[in-house]
């Protein structure tokens, strides 16, 4: 969703801040501005991409050596020109990321002032507020705080007044910031993929911070106005992990970058000889424990991850465990276990719906917390006391790929250590399944082998305006995600259901127009799953199966079968069963023509409820 850059720096910040937003693209966005203070405020905004305002700001030649820029997900009013942001009052400038609840009665508050609106906004009432504390005391700081604490909401702001033309102000509560440190300049971003090029040094606001930053200086100060340290992080990242390469897509990047990321999630546990607790954290034993329920909190795909990990928790760890989904959780009356373990997952750490989720299974006393998230530092893992971090890297695409199969790998882990504490694992099962484990990146290297035949399949895809996917057991989960890709990027419409279900409904809508896509491992529901088979082709229905290689079901006209290398693969099978699906909806995406790695209405990090 949206995002934020700001600089203040003894070069021209113009092309910081452009490269920032592009960084920023993948996040999803209608619209992009930014204002630098160069005598007076100098502020360019554009409808549609950052390119164009990139071609903006060259033709009006803007430079400067401080200034904030934005790209915005339009909530309150339409991604036009005067609802982008930076929003102007006097002579500061505003960007901002959230959503400001108490908008409405603070517009008539303000404009009872003598404020005139210029947007349909929430975010112009933050400017016009700050305006009105910094007539009164001419600081930026002091009107900045004073303002940020009648905000209701969710915020990261950034703001730079034309009369303060060395001080770049910020502040957060609800929506990430951060402070990117160079050598006499600095930065602020919403994300730290922003600042790669200029710097790895990031320093990571907390709930309720305010900053004032210099050319040389930077100063944060917590919600009660105390001067704080905040630590200061090397990003692992590199400015190149979140480039192209030779690839097409991003998508197809993160789908080929799958062994690798595997591989490096991975690392901590396949290096040793034991199941360990402590990949959980340093206190995991003792909070792991003491578990007698797992609850999952997530969304999207990694809501589809949870659904996975339920199935492997009660049959291996002999653990109840269920998945919520993250933005319902909140407002149901659920009856709340002390001893439940509250897992979140999330690619981004920084989903509204699924923090609210986690805030809320705290609140009713449920504080034997983890989260299984990609973004070290994130607003969840910093809610959490137990973290896995998966080691995928700068996901962009967005369709999630690498994050899921990596999720699914910190998720068996979870399942293993849980099994061992829970004396459910011999010493010889451990070392099968670490054995299985070293060998993943390697079989799903050659499940992407398959790609050509996958790519072949998707012409057929093309023309359909629907689509069924099948799965059973654990791989019921993998078509939920099957679905949800195919929907994600190529607008097929597609649903998923556990194949058993088909006769209870969804068979009616099965005819030569409906593609039926069906997980086929060669596990004990075989032979049921293939008697769903018949039934689909009895109705003349056409089958697409994603089968292990041994499973015995045979091509014919309206039988396609992609077989994966080898036979059954064990609880791991729905890892290597999900990237024939990621290849397909891909491929298919690629023939209908859509944007692939930043489809329509969608943004990445989903950062408003
Ligand atoms: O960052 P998160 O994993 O918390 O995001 C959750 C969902 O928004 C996300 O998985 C979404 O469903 C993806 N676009 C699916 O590809």
């Amino acid at each position: 969703m949206c995002g934020i850059v700001g600089a203040v720096a003894q070069r021209n910040v113009v092309p910081i801040l452009l490269e920032g937003l592009r960084r920023l693209e993948y996040r999803g966005y209608d619209s992009a501005g930014l204002v630098i203070i160069n005598g007076g405020l100098q502020r360019v905004r554009s409808i549609g991409r950052v390119a164009s305002l990139t071609a903006d700001c060259a033709a009006q030649q803007v430079h400067g050596h401080i200034g904030i820029a934005h790209t915005r997900w339009a909530t309150h009013g339409a991604p036009t020109e005067s609802n982008a942001h930076p929003h102007v009052s006097g002579g500061l400038a505003v960007v901002h990321n959230g959503i400001i609840e108490n908008h409405e009665e603070l517009r008539s508050r303000l404009k009872g002032a003598g404020f005139s609106f210029a947007s349909e906004t929430d975010t112009e009432v933050i400017a016009h507020l700050i305006e009105l504390y910094y007539r009164q005391s001419k600081d930026l700081l002091d009107a900045t705080r004073k303002a940020a604490a009648e905000l209701e909401g969710a915020y990261a702001i950034g703001v730079v007044s034309e009369d303060s033309p060395n001080r770049l102000v910020c502040a957060r509560k609800g929506s990430p910031l951060l402070i990117g440190l160079g050598i006499e300049e600095n930065f602020i971003a919403s994300d730290v993929s922003a600042l790669l090029p200029v710097t790895q040094r990031v320093m990571y606001l907390e709930e309720g911070d305010v900053a004032d930053i210099g050319l040389l200086s930077v100063n944060v100060f917590d919600a009660a106005g105390n001067k704080v340290d905040r630590s200061v992080h090397i990003s692992e990242l590199s400015a190149d992990m979140a480039e192209l390469g030779n690839y097409r897509h991003f998508m197809q990047k993160e789908i080929h970058e799958q062994p690798r990321a595997l591989t490096d999630t991975l690392l901590i546990a396949v290096a040793q000889d034991h199941i360990q607790p402590e990949w959980f954290g340093f206190d995991a034993a003792e909070i792991l424990g003491k578990v007698d329920a797992v609850t999952f909190l997530a969304c999207g795909t990694s809501f589809h991850a949870a659904k996975v990990a339920t199935y492997w928790l009660e049959e291996i760890a002999g653990i109840p465990a269920h998945a919520e989904v993250a933005s319902e959780y909140r407002y149901r009356t659920s009856v709340p276990n002390p001893n439940a373990l509250i897992v979140t997952i999330s690619q981004s750490g920084e989903t509204a719906d699924t923090l609210a989720a986690l805030n809320h299974a705290k609140s009713l006393g449920q504080d034997k917390t983890l989260t299984i998230c990609n973004v070290p530092e994130s607003a969840l893992t910093r809610a959490s006391r137990l973290k896995f971090l998966t080691r995928a890297g700068p996901e962009i695409g967005v369709a999630s790929t690498k994050a899921f199969t990596t999720q699914l790998a910190g998720l068996f882990l979870l399942t293993l250590v849980l099994a061992k504490l829970r004396g459910r694992l011999t010493p010889a099962q451990e070392v099968e399944h670490l054995t299985a484990l070293r060998s993943l990146p390697n079989k799903l290297q050659q499940v992407l082998a398959l790609e050509p035949e996958v790519e072949a399949w998707s012409h057929r895809f093309a023309n359909k305006n629907h689509a069924l996917f099948l799965g059973r057991g654990v791989h019921y989960p993998i078509a939920l995600e099957g679905a949800l890709k195919l929907k994600e990027i190529s607008y097929i419409h597609a649903e998923a259901y556990p194949a058993g279900e088909l006769k209870h409904g969804p068979l009616a809508l099965v005819d030569e127009d409906m593609p039926v896509i069906t997980i086929a491992p060669n596990d004990q529901l075989i032979g049921k799953l293939k008697s769903n088979l018949q039934e689909v082709r009895a109705r003349g229905g056409e089958l697409y199966v994603i089968a292990d290689g041994d499973v015995g079901i045979e091509e014919s006209e309206f039988v396609h079968v992609i077989k994966l290398p080898g036979g059954h693969n064990g609880a791991l099978s729905p890892i290597l069963h999900t990237v024939p699906l990621q290849m397909l909806s891909y491929h298919a995406a690629l023939q209908k023509g859509t944007d692939v790695d930043k489809p329509r209405n969608l943004a990445k990090s989903v950062t408003v409820e």
